[in-house]
């Protein structure tokens, strides 16, 4: 039977994705003013940018199957995503790191996990996650990378000597090409296994077993 903690969650999930249903007319203001220079996070201040339902119930899922308690997410945004991860942590008595650079956006985010009632499972930390998520010791159950893809390879480099065997980092945006150029660098390395999912939209990084996987 869903819980009444679980209910509430989502009823913060549902209200999160009305009040964003227009956000693709935003979006588009953010994306024509890169026009003539590289896109900034700022451009999308107020855009949630989220992952779809379906990510979420996915991300949800993994998180129990697997058990993940120690859960990072590099992309608060409006925290949608963080919601869907924490349904998860509640479930493995996890908690979930999560990290903005935009002020604004994280403080949006905080008061919807208050409102949810997970405010205490989640830790969100406002900056540049290359800050903010540097000297991390604790291990690494998920990694959910969904921030800039600029800096996926960084963030991962700095982030590797925390992951584990059962390690999942979840790739979103995998279609774009900073993402690809991204997922090619790992793809080199022997230790890491590579699976698309949801269209080529996601691919889960996981740590190989053994050579012969
Ligand atoms: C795609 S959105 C995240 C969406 C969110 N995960 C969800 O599904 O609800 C990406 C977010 O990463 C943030 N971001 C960009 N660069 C960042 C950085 N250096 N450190 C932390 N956050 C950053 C952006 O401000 C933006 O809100």
């Amino acid at each position: 039977m869903i819980s009444q903690e679980q209910i509430q969650i989502e009823q913060i999930i549902h209200q999160l994705y009305e009040k964003t249903r227009f956000d693709k007319v935003k979006a588009f203001k953010g994306v024509a003013k890169s026009a003539f220079r590289p896109m900034q996070p700022l451009d999308f201040k107020d855009v949630a940018l989220s992952i779809s339902k379906e990510q979420g119930e996915h991300l949800k899922e993994l998180i129990i199957k697997d058990g993940h308690k120690n859960i990072v997410e590099f992309g608060t945004s409006f925290g949608i995503s963080t919601l869907f991860l924490a349904q998860g942590a509640l479930e493995t008595r996890g908690h979930i790191i999560t990290t903005e650079l935009i002020q604004s956006k994280a403080e949006r985010a905080i008061n919807s996990f208050k409102e949810a009632g997970v405010n205490h499972i989640i830790e969100t930390r406002i900056g540049d996650a290359m800050e903010t998520l540097k000297g991390h010791v604790e291990p690494i159950d998920l990694l959910l990378l969904d921030g800039w893809k600029n800096l996926y390879l960084p963030l991962f480099s700095m982030l590797e000597a925390n992951f584990h065997t059962n390690t999942v980092i979840y790739v979103d945006n995998a279609e774009m090409a900073e993402t690809n150029q991204f997922l090619q660098v790992v793809k080199q390395n022997s230790k890491y296994k590579l699976s698309s999912e949801g269209n080529g939209r996601v691919v889960l990084i996981t740590i190989k077993k053994d050579n012969n996987e």
